[in-house]
């Protein structure tokens, strides 16, 4: 409505309507290491590219005379009621995505402004308590790269208590990093270079694990966060992360319902299915493909799901498939590269009104109405 009352005044939006305009524009606007790092994915980026399209593959069937005038896109997640069932993926440069280097800070303020959560990746430029201090009502939740030092990973997980997030996503599928052909031909690892570690610099185990403080020896501190970066974790590792933290446990990147009857079986709260965006293995199926049969070895325990999410109604393709929330990863960083805070709220809100307005046409209340029978196959 605010376009439309905008156009008649003859006012056009500012910031692009679709991602296939913002693309562009907000790589136009990224440094080129940024860049590469945002945009690639692994190997040739089939699965990346595959990701997307799998959302073609799927047909919504509109149903009439139901015409619902307000529609309820609430949902409840680990007992926290949110407004929308959007979520911010963990990005871990989000903070060199913005010109003003602050970027964690910028996804905060959008998450403040929207009640969408953000999930705040390990890798900030700006320490958690600092990121949360900005989500005014709005939850978020801590992203977990685990590291090989467990006392270090302990203090992340309590600091991150302490800091007010809602739950514990520990992500399962970057204990080794991906082969990223833009990344590998520029000699280009943003995150490797410090500007990203603000919460192990800050963080008071891993300062005591250094002859010298990261103020003094900067280096020093990027090389023991390379050496303890990564673990290589298992299905032992479970109960383990499970007694580090009474918040919500969720793990990220499954794909195969055995593995989600192990995490259920483990005493997890939540599935986080996802391909991380086809960043980390190129050959996989499309991360939509796999997430019927984890929505079902689930049995009820709610399943997150992000990877290839462009548009309002891949949005609701996803919840009719059985996600109980769904999360967004290059779209709102492109977002904040092009205008910062407000760039993230305007792709979030643009997401959200196209599905809004689609369930309004297609005639479905609520999320909970949003089922299976909602889709056909195409192919
Ligand atoms: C990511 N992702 C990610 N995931 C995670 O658990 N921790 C992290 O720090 C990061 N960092 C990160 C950086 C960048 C630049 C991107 C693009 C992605 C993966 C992210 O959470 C999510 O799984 C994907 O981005 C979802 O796919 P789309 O929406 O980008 O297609």
């Amino acid at each position: 409505n605010e376009i439309y009352f905008d156009g008649l005044r003859g006012v056009v939006p500012s910031l692009p309507m679709t991602y296939g305009q913002l693309e562009p524009l907000a790589q136009a606007a990224m440094p080129p290491s940024v860049l590469s790092y945002v945009a690639g994915g692994a190997g040739n980026e089939y699965t990346q590219r595959a990701n997307v399209t799998a959302f073609e593959e799927w047909g919504l069937i509109p149903r009439m005379m139901v015409s619902p005038t307000q529609r309820d896109l609430s949902v409840e997640l680990f007992g926290v009621q949110l407004a929308t069932p959007l979520l911010m993926a963990p990005v871990g440069v989000i903070g060199l995505c913005t010109q003003d280097g602050h970027g964690d800070l910028a996804t905060a303020r959008a998450a403040a402004r929207t009640g969408v959560p953000m999930i705040a990746s390990t890798l900030t430029v700006d320490p958690m308590e600092q990121v949360a201090a900005e989500f005014g009502d709005t939850p978020g939740f801590f992203s977990l790269y685990t590291p090989t030092d467990r006392e270090v990973a302990e203090s992340l997980v309590h600091r991150a208590e302490t800091a007010g997030f809602k739950g514990i996503v520990v992500t399962l599928d970057t204990w080794i990093p991906g082969w990223r052909p833009r990344d590998l031909s520029a000699g280009n690892f943003p995150q490797l270079r410090g500007h990203c570690l603000a919460n192990y610099t800050s963080d008071p185990v891993f300062r005591s694990r250094l002859a010298k403080s990261p103020e003094d020896d900067p280096t020093a501190a990027v090389m023991h966060w390379a050496k303890i970066f990564g673990n290589p974790l298992t299905w032992d590792d479970l109960p383990w992360l499970r007694s580090i933290t009474d918040l919500p446990l969720i793990l990220k990147g499954i794909c195969h319902p055995d593995d989600v009857r192990r995490a259920k079986d483990g005493g997890v709260d939540g599935i986080y299915c996802s391909n991380h965006g086809g960043r980390q293995a190129n050959g996989g199926l499309p991360a939509l493909n796999t997430l019927p049969a984890v929505v079902e070895a689930a049995d009820g325990l709610p399943v997150l799901f992000d990877s290839g999410i462009r548009t309002g109604a891949d949005v609701i393709k996803v919840l009719a498939l059985g996600a109980t929330a769904v999360a967004i990863g290059r779209p709102y960083a492109y977002g904040a590269a092009l205008a910062g805070t407000d760039g993230i709220v305007h792709v979030l809100r643009s997401l959200l009104a196209e599905a809004d307005l689609l369930m309004a046409v297609d005639g479905y209340p609520a999320i909970a109405d949003l089922t299976p029978d909602a889709l056909h196959r195409i192919r």
